[in-house]
């Protein structure tokens, strides 16, 4: 090796080894790099062994040029891997770093289904006039949602609610509640009188679904068992309840109705509480159906384990469903089954 050919491969190597140190995109490349013109088998380290083979005039001006070029190639890497470290460094503080002033992200808010805020503020207006709740199972048995409400298996009243029976091995005598009447025998059972409770829950018959009709919907229910309740009480207490939910203005009608389980019987109506009574599109004549009610049949009573000599009571039942679309004019019963965010938030703000 003469002078000039040294000097031509430590010029060479310089120019190599700074543009692999500036390309270098990691640590690992940066590594490679360092390997590669400053390592043992690197051009300039070869130069550096054949330093001894030059003449001694040649020798310091080698000499000085390979170290430049070390220094220069050492230097490069120094800067390079602090740019490294500094890049990767700041990445990591910015994934880090919480800009605590920053306004948080508002979850969108919640609100509860229109058909729980109304059976609430159903159960609250008897709350306030003294019922307790009492819940009964909606899978119940035969029982206590039919024979012991005065209707056997053959009674015709059963096809009025098209019931699902439900196939549980060994259980014969399962079904679906299809009213929440299945609370007043146990109810009596339960409580020893005067009883009071508002009973609110699902209800299940076999319906095909249309704009008023599902298979799965909700009644609130009211039992009272005392000594001396009558008609009049029940119809004070009906007119109480319309006037907190509709109005103060609110009348209420009985009409004889018959449901096994009471004797009298009567559906229940309010004043339209959208013309007032004069008659319209919702109610037609000025009236609105809301509910079935009655006296409770003193065989219901005795199958309660209750004297009806003793106590009389009286019952009425609604559907939820039923004064929610009232309230809200809500054109199908399917609506609240739906989920669709577009109908459900339009009660976000409203009242119950
Ligand atoms: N359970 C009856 C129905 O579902 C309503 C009702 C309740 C009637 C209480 C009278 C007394 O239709």
């Amino acid at each position: 090796m003469d002078v000039a050919e040294a000097l031509r491969i430590l010029e060479q190597e310089r120019a190599r080894g700074l543009a692999l140190i500036e390309e270098a995109a990691s640590e690992a490349d940066l590594e490679a790099a360092e390997t590669a013109v400053l390592g043992r088998k690197a051009p300039v380290s070869e130069v550096q062994r054949a330093l001894g083979t030059l003449s001694p005039e040649d020798k310091p001006a080698v000499g000085r040029a390979v170290n430049e070029t070390f220094a220069a190639l050492r230097q490069a890497l120094a800067g390079r891997r602090q740019g490294l470290a500094a890049v990767a460094e700041e990445a990591m503080t910015r994934a880090d770093r919480i800009d605590v002033t920053l306004p948080g992200r508002r979850p969108p808010p919640g609100a509860l289904h229109p058909l729980t805020r109304t059976e609430r503020r159903i159960v609250d207006v008897f709350s306030s006039l003294g019922y307790r709740v009492m819940e009964a199972p909606e899978l119940d048995t035969d029982w206590y949602t039919f024979e012991a409400l005065n209707i056997p298996p053959d009674h015709p009243a059963r096809t009025m609610q098209d019931t699902v029976y439900v196939d549980v091995p060994g259980r014969e005598d399962l079904v679906m509640r299809t009213q929440t009447s299945n609370q007043q025998v146990r109810s009596m059972e339960t409580l020893d009188p005067p009883i009071y409770v508002v009973s609110p829950g699902r209800c299940f018959r076999r319906d095909t679904p249309d704009a008023t009709h599902s298979p799965v919907f909700h009644q609130v229910e009211i039992l009272a068992v005392d000594e001396g309740l009558s008609m009049a009480d029940m119809k004070g207490t009906l007119e109480a309840f319309a006037r907190a939910m509709f109005g103060p203005d609110q009348q209420v009608r009985l009409r004889p109705s018959y449901f096994p389980f009471v004797e009298p019987g009567a559906e229940v109506d309010v004043s339209c509480f959208v013309c007032g009574g004069s008659g319209c599109r919702v109610c037609g004549n000025g009236w609105i159906e809301i509910m079935g009610a009655g006296m409770v049949h003193p065989r219901v009573l005795e199958n309660g384990g209750l004297d009806p000599e003793r106590y009389t009571g009286f019952a009425a039942g609604m559907g939820v469903e039923r004064v929610a679309m009232l309230r809200h004019a809500v054109p199908d019963i399917r609506l609240f089954l739906e989920s669709d965010v577009r109908f459900l938030s339009q009660f976000v703000a409203g009242s119950t």
